[in-house]
């Protein structure tokens, strides 16, 4: 049979045997940002145009080459959202969160649309899990929000991910640093790609992260950013690593890090790893002191960061990190006859309030099939009901490992009494 279509260029479908994967790193988030004090957010997947524009800047990759951007019917320009700072942000303006008071501290998952280039690690549409805070300038929340990622890493059981920061300082530092770097390139007018060229006047910041490798090689020579920092910069950065240090977090001061959003200032940090091949970043973020004001609010500084959850599960597998598989088939019910289906429909409603999972047949299969399914989807118990059963109320429990067999009423204690022996022979299991 020829398929109509398949998937778009990019993207990847979860099945149902992988999904667990994902909501293991997807508890690990949540419990570990509620520790940490942060509550979900939960934002449409298209926004206005102009908040992506405005907010994650015109002069980047994102804004320039890779939105999903389309009219609707009504004639308003809208974007798939490329990542989830600027959703955030224009949510806790309309909803006036900072009258709950500050700081305001939310968490999400979000789905992601970029028009990049596939590659291994790179997709078109992913995945973040990320938070963001509002309403702090200290360096303490900059520190804490680092121990937040780090410990998400730590209890995904990752390693050989390490931690790169930095700062890029305020619109004054920036200033005299986009003067030394405009004097800098400017040398190498004739070698720049085209790109680089139509920045170099309004944000040559971004040339430091032109993905040509010419301009990176350029790029390597140009000024470094922690030679521009005034002394209120300074003295932030420098509190950063203070407490990162007492919280034993490791890190490297990275000058070259600068991100690819328009929307920092000061606190950088990505995190990476080289067992993924060339797009190892599986974190990223930083604060953004004037994201509110450009997006109309008053001035709120604030911060967060993203993590990529195609690439955490990517360095999950190339690690070799083992993912601990759901609870299988309880129980499976065989079934010979209408009302043999009938009884078992009574006793799978039983067994499935006491919180275990429990199958039978809805496909109409014989006997022997049944139970070869029963034996395909792992279930650790099976019951044959007939008209003997039934007649004598009463059945064999068979262990599927073991072949044991246990008789049973076929009454209201039967889900009790199945949760019983289910639980003495968890040890057997390995549940
Ligand atoms: P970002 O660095 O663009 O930052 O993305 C964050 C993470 O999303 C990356 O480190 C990477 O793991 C993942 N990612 C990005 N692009 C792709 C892609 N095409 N395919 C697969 N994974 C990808 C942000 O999005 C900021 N909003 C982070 C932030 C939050 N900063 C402050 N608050």
């Amino acid at each position: 049979m020829a398929l109509i279509t398949k998937k778009i260029k990019g993207t990847e479908d979860v099945l149902p045997k992988q999904s667990y994967r994902w909501q293991f790193i997807e508890n690990i988030m949540r419990e570990e940002s509620r520790a940490y004090g942060f509550r979900e957010i939960r934002t449409p997947v298209f926004e206005h145009t102009e908040l992506f524009a405005r907010g994650v800047g015109q002069t980047t990759d994102v804004v320039q080459k890779e939105m999903y951007t389309f009219d609707t019917k009504g004639g308003e320009s809208v974007t798939l959202r490329p990542e989830g700072t600027a959703g955030a942000a224009r949510a806790v303006l309309e909803h006036a969160l900072e009258n709950e008071g500050l700081p305001i501290k939310a968490s999400y998952f979000v789905s992601c649309y970029r028009y990049e280039k596939p590659q291994a690690g790179r997709l078109r549409e992913f995945h973040q899990f990320g938070i963001e805070e509002y309403g702090t300038q200290s360096p303490v929340a900059d520190a804490e929000i680092i121990c937040l990622a780090q410990s998400v890493l730590d209890r995904l059981g990752l390693g050989d991910v390490r931690l790169e920061l930095n700062s890029i300082g305020c619109p004054e530092c920036r200033a005299n640093y986009n003067r030394a770097l405009r004097e800098y390139f400017s040398q190498y007018k004739e070698q720049l790609c085209d790109t680089c060229l139509s920045r170099l006047e309004k944000n040559p910041m971004r040339l430091l992260d032109c993905k040509s490798p010419e301009d990176h090689k350029i790029a390597e020579g140009a000024p470094r950013i922690t030679d521009f920092l005034c002394e209120e910069c300074e003295s932030h950065f420098r509190e950063v690593q203070k407490y990162l240090d007492s919280a034993g977090v490791e890190y490297t001061v990275n000058p070259t890090i600068v991100r690819g959003l328009d929307y920092y200032t000061k606190t950088v940090f990505e995190f990476v790893t080289d067992c993924i091949g060339a797009q190892g970043t599986v974190c990223g973020g930083g604060r953004y002191d004037g994201l509110i004001e450009e997006l109309g609010g008053r001035h709120m500084p604030s911060l967060g960061f993203a993590m990529g959850l195609e690439r955490i599960l990517m360095v999950m597998d190339a690690q070799g990190v083992e993912i601990p598989q759901p609870e299988g088939c309880a129980l499976y019910i065989a079934t010979m006859g209408d009302a043999a289906k009938l009884k078992a429909f009574g006793l799978l409603a039983q067994v499935r309030r006491c919180g275990l999972v429990a199958e039978t047949d809805v496909v109409g299969r014989g006997l022997r099939p049944q139970m070869k399914y029963a034996d395909k989807i792992g279930a650790k118990y099976s019951i044959v009901l007939g008209d003997n059963e039934i007649a004598e109320n009463k059945a064999k429990v068979k262990n599927m490992q073991s072949g044991e067999q246990t008789e049973l009423a076929l009454d209201d204690t039967f889900a009790e009494k199945f949760s019983v022996l289910h639980l003495s022979d968890a040890a057997a299991f390995k549940i």
